[in-house]
């Protein structure tokens, strides 16, 4: 097992009506701020009510508002800048988020451009470390990326589309996150499948390592992974089951708030590729996700199919024929059907791209993250190129 440093320090506030507690959240734990920046999406949380709640809260507790809605899917840096601008004319303190992933991770950007004085995408393009950010707090609306505990922010640069995801310890994990199952209920079905997909791809991406002897971890990823697959169809059956939304919105913070990582090496090629699906060819994230997985699953049931084995005997129930390839192959099969029993796409076809532009897929793959990629096993832009043409 290797070295490591595990921290949460979010304040999870779980379970029914919790959003009303929005107010006394930003008082407690965002510094008793005066006025704060409320990031939110397109039209969902306005529609349910939700936005009302957590501004009559947030007023509620003295606390004046800035707003910026209209957050789109795989956020943009534009919205950034507009933001950061937004919180200097009005004197913001705190920013927080209510929405998923793209909201969050729009609330994050801002809150960390504010303080710094040159331009916030330094931080993403690699060339300065996130230390100090304004204060985040998030209300959770759909269980996905995992962004609520995560110390992540994944934004666009539409000039050049890089999809970058930076990576912080401590400056950008929210503060506190408000989290009501009930708050998912509206979900449309294949919003909450891409969300069961991106949650279970960022288990995989911990999963699959060269590091041996982390027995603790692998049972919290393989538990979490078979809880996910037990629980999803209940789902499916009636969108209004909250112990099965309960378990699920749960399952998507377990998954990316750092647990499934401990005391080893992390993959993540498997993320890069599907960013780069994403920013091209603006997809759903966990779509994404549910076609790459199983291409790179493939590739590795040839070149190192110990993990892929394990992975389809533990977590998929493949019976062993003590022939790793041959479980492996038998697992990513169970993989796909259960995608597909979700609703998923499991190729670029069926996810909506024609003709898929795979040089240039490759090319920025390793633009943005280096000739030589992988934690699990090493790929080269060869390597890249063949899983994306068995993606097709
Ligand atoms: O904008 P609204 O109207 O709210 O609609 C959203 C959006 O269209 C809708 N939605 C959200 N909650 C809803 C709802 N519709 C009905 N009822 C609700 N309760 O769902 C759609 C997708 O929202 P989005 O925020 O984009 O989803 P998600 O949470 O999957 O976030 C995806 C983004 O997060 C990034 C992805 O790359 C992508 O850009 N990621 C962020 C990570 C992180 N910060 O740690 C890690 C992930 O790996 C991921 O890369
Ligand atoms: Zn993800």
């Amino acid at each position: 097992m290797n070295n490591f440093t595990y921290c949460t320090p979010t304040r999870y506030l779980f379970g029914r009506n919790t959003e009303s507690e929005t107010g006394r959240l930003a008082k407690e734990y965002l510094g008793d701020p005066r006025k704060v920046l409320v990031v939110s999406g397109g039209s969902s949380a306005k529609k349910s009510g939700l936005l009302d709640c957590v501004t009559t809260s947030l007023r509620n507790a003295g606390i004046e508002i800035v707003g910026m809605e209209g957050i789109k899917p795989n956020p943009t840096d534009d919205r950034v800048y507009e933001g950061i601008a937004l919180c200097r004319k009005h004197g913001v303190e705190a920013v927080i988020g209510v929405g998923g992933g793209s909201v969050i991770d729009t609330a994050k950007a801002i809150a960390l451009g504010v303080p710094y004085d040159g331009d916030f995408w330094d931080f993403y393009a690699g060339k300065l470390t996130p230390e100090k950010a304004l204060p985040i707090g998030v209300v959770l609306t759909i269980p996905a990326a995992g962004s609520e505990g995560s110390g992540n922010s994944v934004i666009t640069k539409i000039d050049g589309l890089h999809k970058i995801s930076l990576r912080s310890d401590f400056a950008l994990r929210p503060k506190f996150a408000v989290m009501n199952p009930e708050l998912t209920y509206t979900l449309p079905p294949y919003q909450t499948a891409c969300g069961i997909a991106d949650m279970m791809a960022h288990v995989m991406e911990r999963y699959f390592t060269p590091t041996e002897h982390v027995e603790v971890t692998d049972g919290i990823s393989e538990g979490l992974l078979r809880s996910i697959i037990a629980v999803a169809p209940c789902v499916f059956a009636n969108p209004q089951d909250y112990d099965a939304r309960a378990n699920i919105m749960w399952a998507g913070t377990m998954a990316h708030n750092g647990i499934c990582g401990c005391g080893r090496t992390e993959d993540w090629v498997s993320h890069f590729m599907e960013h780069e699906l994403s920013a091209v060819y603006d997809v759903a994230h966990g779509a994404g996700l549910a076609v790459v997985f199983p291409a790179w699953l493939t590739y590795m049931a040839n070149v190192a199919p110990a993990r892929p084995a394990r992975f389809a005997r533990e977590v998929m129930g493949v019976p062993s024929t003590f022939d790793e390839r041959t479980d492996a192959l038998s697992g990513i099969e169970r993989l796909k059907a259960f995608y597909r029993s979700i609703g998923l796409p499991v190729t670029l076809r069926e996810l909506g791209v024609e003709n898929a532009d795979i040089s240039l897929l490759v090319k920025k793959l390793h633009e943005n993250k280096g000739e030589i990629i992988g934690g699990y096993h090493k790929l080269d832009a060869e390597a890249t190129e063949e899983i994306y043409r068995l993606m097709v």
